[in-house]
């Protein structure tokens, strides 16, 4: 298997790579369809895996201050990782998570942030869960809700990159959940 991986800032992406994000995200979250390539709003840049030059798996990324506890921390928010069904279970998911890591090592970022409702992969990888009250800006649909405030104990997860620890308390993800 011949795999590439590239990185894109959201702005340079073509139409064309737009519609086979679309068709891979769509094919991968059969339940969170939509008809463009992201969810809730644009990532900041995309992390793509291409096997033969098809795209094969997709790690959209959310660079952003968020605050923990205290004081606020420069992360990486993962959106929407996903690989092609065809392609799974060969790695393709860990190779962008370590290349988001390499990438976050380089740029001073603090920590990683994703929610899951399975973590498997993440745990495997040096992620870990963490349990608090979180607060995000509820988006649906490009129409936003107000902040919503729930603690999501169960699905937000972390890996600690450019500090040693992350202090307790609410979490304020200063802007909408990835
Ligand atoms: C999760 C996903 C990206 C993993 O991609 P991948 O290329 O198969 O990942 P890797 O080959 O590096 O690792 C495979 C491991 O991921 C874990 N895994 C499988 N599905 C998973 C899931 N939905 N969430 C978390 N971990 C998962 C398993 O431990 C698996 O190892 P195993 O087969 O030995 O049990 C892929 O299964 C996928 O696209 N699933 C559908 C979309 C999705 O649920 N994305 C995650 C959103 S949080």
């Amino acid at each position: 298997m011949t795999m590439e991986i590239r990185r894109y800032l959201e702005h340079e992406i073509s139409s064309d790579l737009h519609s086979s994000i679309e068709a891979l995200r769509n094919s991968c979250f059969p339940e969170h369809q939509e008809p463009r390539s992201y969810g809730k709003q644009f990532p900041h840049f995309r992390i793509l895996a291409f096997v033969e030059g098809r795209l094969a798996g997709h790690l959209g990324v959310d660079h952003r201050a968020m605050r923990f506890g205290d004081r606020a921390y420069s992360i990486f928010g993962v959106i929407d990782l996903c690989v092609a069904e065809d392609e799974r279970d060969r790695g393709i998911g860990t190779t962008l998570l370590s290349d988001l890591e390499e990438c976050a090592r380089k740029g001073g970022v603090d920590l990683l942030v994703l929610l899951a409702h399975r973590h498997e992969l993440y745990l495997k990888t040096g992620f870990r869960g963490i349990d608090a009250e979180c607060m995000w800006l509820g988006i649906d649909e490009h129409r936003n809700l107000g902040v919503i405030k729930e603690n999501v104990s169960g699905e937000l997860m972390v890996k600690l990159i450019g500090i040693d620890e992350l202090p307790a308390g609410p979490v304020d993800f200063l802007g909408y959940m990835f």
